[in-house]
């Protein structure tokens, strides 16, 4: 419910049963619901109250992914509700429009956990005049599109317990907002897409199938400066990303977001907007969204952290080291902004991919394997992936106090320890 200047919600973990083949029930977990979860909205300066419900048989946390809120409220590890608690926490939202999303983190339970259904998005609200402009409308032409890959036993169910896989848990089908089988019916016109990567491990590159380019808009943490023209737009576990795509342009009724494998990831259907065919990205190129620098001091600051990510499986560790509750990694001071390098290390096996993430804030990516990044990388970022032998740079500002964890978001990585906890004071 919204009053003024304050918002409050309940979100309740839950079992349940999905169909996601008709005729056989899977047991799900779900926030408020049976699978994934609400969209919490939110305003920039909004005063929130949230009711934590844990109607789950076991412990879990609430997390909330891309937050900029102190450590005690973001729902890291420590911060459990047992079976049938319940906690109310409260926060003030400090930070620009943004597409965030929540999930549980209980070590070492995260990756079961989120594979069951536990998956939310936020959706934060400013006044940002030139966004104004985009398509906004939830339903109409804003959507969201959670990507998670997925196994089904013979009986079409959901076991987690017999796909797991200690290097990431991969699915055979790609569900697209909890569905095997979605179907999206767009008008012909500008469409806002949110995409948020809730799979525990895989990466995507995704594009539509008849080679259109689209708009990328934002990251994880906000408004890009300008909308990138791109035909194709990567994601790592937990990024999110919004595209606009200008459907007018298609020719015919029907268009799909493939997989960089050709897989379908979704169907579209598309019928005629009232609004006609006019071509309606044209003035949207060149809106200027953000304002988003590496400032000449940053650039030139010392590196104070270096993260090194390392191995595999059940041998993955952070600078050496598996997660330890009791242990604080690494200290810094709230406002003030710190030069990080994380280092995905190659070893003799050549090494995987790790995607790395820092509880509580929005970075800026400085240098990657020493130079300026990707357009794409120049907004906010709360996730960034890496290839074996990858370093990047990232100036890391925490606007609240707390204990914070950084992490591989590959989930199974994270649950084998590959996490490590920092304090802010
Ligand atoms: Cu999605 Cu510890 O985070
Ligand atoms: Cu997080
Ligand atoms: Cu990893």
């Amino acid at each position: 419910s919204v009053n003024g200047n304050n918002v409050s919600y309940t979100i309740t973990a839950q079992q349940g049963k999905t169909e996601f083949y008709p005729g056989h029930k899977s047991n799900t977990f779900g926030y408020n619901g049976n699978l994934l979860g609400p969209v919490v909205k939110l305003k920039n300066g909004q005063h929130v109250t949230i009711n934590l419900v844990n109607h789950l048989n076991e412990d879990t946390t609430f997390h909330f992914h891309g937050l900029e809120i102190p450590g005690d409220v973001d729902g890291g590890p420590e911060q459990v509700l047992k079976p049938g608690e319940e906690k109310t926490i409260s926060f003030k939202v400090n930070q620009e429009a943004a597409t965030l999303w929540f999930h549980p983190h209980p070590s070492p339970h995260t990756a079961e956990q989120v594979y069951k259904g536990l998956a939310g998005l936020i959706y934060i609200e400013d006044n940002n005049n030139n966004a104004k402009k985009l398509p906004h409308e939830y339903g109409v032409n804003d959507f969201p599109l959670i990507i998670q890959d997925k196994s089904f036993d013979s009986n079409k169910q959901l076991d987690y317990k017999k796909v797991k896989n200690d290097d990431g848990t991969t699915g055979h089908t790609v569900l697209v907002n909890g569905k095997v089988d979605p179907k999206f019916t767009f008008k012909k016109e500008l469409v806002r897409l949110r995409i948020l990567d809730a799979s525990n491990a895989r990466v995507y590159k995704l594009k539509f199938d008849n080679g259109m380019k689209f708009e990328h808009i934002a990251s994880d943490g906000g408004y890009l400066n300008k909308p990138d023209k791109v035909s194709e737009i990567q994601t790592a576990p937990s990024e999110r990303n919004e595209i606009l795509v200008d459907f007018s342009k298609v020719k015919g009724n029907k268009v799909n977001l493939i997989n960089e494998d050709g897989k379908v990831i979704l169907p579209i259907h598309l019928i005629n907007s009232n609004k006609g065919t006019k071509k309606s990205d044209d003035k949207i190129s060149n809106l200027s969204l953000n304002n988003i620098h590496v400032s000449p001091k940053e650039k030139e600051m010392k590196i104070t952290k270096k993260v090194v990510l390392a191995g595999m499986g059940k041998d993955v560790t952070i600078n050496g080291k598996k997660f330890d509750k009791n242990r604080i990694d690494f200290n810094q001071k709230v406002n003030k902004t710190e030069i990080w390098e994380i280092e995905n290390k190659k070893d003799a096996m050549g090494g995987m991919e790790h995607t790395f993430h820092i509880h509580g804030t929005q970075f800026k990516v400085i240098s990657v394997d020493g130079k300026t990044p990707l357009e794409e990388m120049q907004g906010y970022k709360d996730t960034i992936s890496l290839e074996p032998g990858q370093k990047v740079k990232i100036a890391v500002k925490f606007n609240h106090k707390g204990i914070y964890m950084y992490h591989c978001h590959t989930l199974e990585h994270e649950d084998n320890g590959m996490m490590g906890q920092i304090k802010v004071s």
